[in-house]
């Protein structure tokens, strides 16, 4: 568990790690290649030791290096990914496209649905079956096969009925093998669709328009090897820069990129603080009185759902009526009976918290429902008077490098200690 003793002022400079979602995707991407793949900036966390259990399983070889992973995809099954991973991992899920592209056969078990939602791949799965693969699921594995001669997927005209960031990175990677143009309409736009396909790209893949709701991608006969960093995670940047708020203290956070953060600066200075882009990828956070704001979370460029926890608990201390409203997954708001523990003033209506400001709040021991929700908790705790304990670090663990680690060297009062029973 975390302890943490609140209200010690912050200052300084934090180091923002390689993005996890785009490390998981391009992690999967990577089984396009059948030559050598490095990843540079991938951080170490167990969401990415998870998916590297799953490529090992399929019989890739990883070398980790400090954030350096270098990956050989040469000779792989691409029917043997254990449902015990998969299920603990949704993003492992993501091996469907590449297997199935240059495989043109694949198994693969679904992955269930977790903490914040019940997750369905049907978008994954109709925009592969538009692409010519015939798809059974029996047993809750999915089989996907391509027939023909040469067993390759056809390009095709797909529309998402949602801009799903998974269909989306699933879809542009079956398409770069596939045969012929492949389109897809009211695409996911998030940085994390970018970074796939400029990994695609450096490996040889044709694709145009990532970062727009249309993206073509031209099929290739294959594919060649790559060396690649990963993107800074905009949503760990974000979370320090609300913990500078929350805490009203001016801090740093390096490196950053401020194009990927425009929805969340936008309310950050809404409720009363200034970013000043310094360059350089570095972003500086001018604490100032935080008073109340509305927050819908919605697909990129939308403000984001994996930042409406930790907005929640800044907006705890924000004087005045806020209202956050979570249109992205069902299941997102079970912080705030935590929150609530520690004194916050919210009242839940449907997929609404109405949150009215409080002077202060209290530390109290409290659990972690997801990753961005004990994000939330610790930001709550560095703000609250007394003690807060967090448990439920499993979630934590999934998704932040070092966070205790980084908030000390800010200033934080901060532990990680082992309950004795
Ligand atoms: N959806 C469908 N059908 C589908 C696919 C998605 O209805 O076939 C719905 C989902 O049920 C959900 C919504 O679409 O309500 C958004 O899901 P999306 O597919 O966009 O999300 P994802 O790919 O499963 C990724 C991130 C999440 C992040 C979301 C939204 C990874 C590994 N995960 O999930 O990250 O919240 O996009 O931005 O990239 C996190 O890091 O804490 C996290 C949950």
């Amino acid at each position: 568990m975390l302890e943490i003793w609140g209200r010690n002022p912050l200052q300084g400079n934090v180091k923002i790690s390689g993005a996890k979602n785009s490390a998981l995707v391009l992690m999967a991407g990577s089984l396009l290649c059948p030559k050598d793949c490095r990843l540079r900036n991938v951080p170490s966390l167990v969401d990415i030791s998870r998916m590297s259990q799953i490529l090992t399983s399929l019989g890739v070889k990883l070398t980790k290096n400090g954030d350096v992973l270098d990956i050989d995809a040469r000779d792989i099954n691409p029917t043997a990914a254990p449902y015990d991973i998969v299920s603990q991992l949704r993003a492992s899920f993501f091996a469907v496209g590449p297997l199935l592209a240059r495989f043109g056969t694949v198994k693969i078990p679904l992955p269930g649905g977790c903490d914040i939602g019940a997750r369905p791949v049907k978008l994954h799965i109709q925009g592969l079956q538009a692409m010519g693969a015939s798809v059974l699921i029996e047993s809750g594995i999915v089989h996907a096969d391509v027939k023909g001669s040469n067993r390759r997927l056809q390009g095709a005209k797909i529309y998402l009925d949602y801009p799903s960031v998974g269909a989306t990175e699933t879809l542009l990677m079956a398409a770069t093998l596939a045969e012929g143009e492949t389109t897809i309409e009211n695409a996911a736009q998030e940085p994390e669709i970018v970074d796939l396909a400029n990994f695609c790209i450096a490996m040889g893949a044709k694709i145009y328009g990532a970062g727009t709701n249309k993206i073509t991608i031209v099929g290739v006969d294959r594919l060649h090897s790559v060396d690649y960093a990963v993107i800074p995670d905009r949503i760990e940047a974000g979370t320090f820069l609300v913990a500078g708020a929350i805490t009203h203290s001016e801090i740093t956070v390096s490196s950053a990129i401020a194009d990927h953060l425009v929805p969340v600066i936008a309310k950050l200075e809404a409720i009363g603080c200034r970013i000043i882009n310094e360059g350089e990828n570095c972003l500086r956070l001018i604490p100032g009185e935080l008073k109340a704001t509305d927050i819908e979370t919605l697909p990129y460029p939308g403000f984001p759902t994996d930042m409406q926890a930790q907005f929640m608990a800044l907006l705890c201390f924000s004087e005045g009526n806020s209202v956050i409203s979570e249109t992205v997954f069902e299941n997102r708001l079970r912080h705030v009976a935590e929150l609530q523990r520690m004194g916050a003033n919210i009242r839940l209506k449907g997929n609404h918290a109405l949150i009215q400001g409080v002077p202060f709040l209290s530390g109290a021991p409290v659990m972690s429902t997801d990753l961005r929700a004990s994000a939330a908790l610790i930001l709550a705790g560095l703000a609250a008077q007394g003690k807060t304990i967090v448990r439920g670090l499993h979630h934590l663990d999934r998704g932040y490098e070092d966070i205790e680690n980084k908030l000390r060297k800010l200033g934080a009062r901060i532990e990680r200690v082992t309950e004795s029973n």
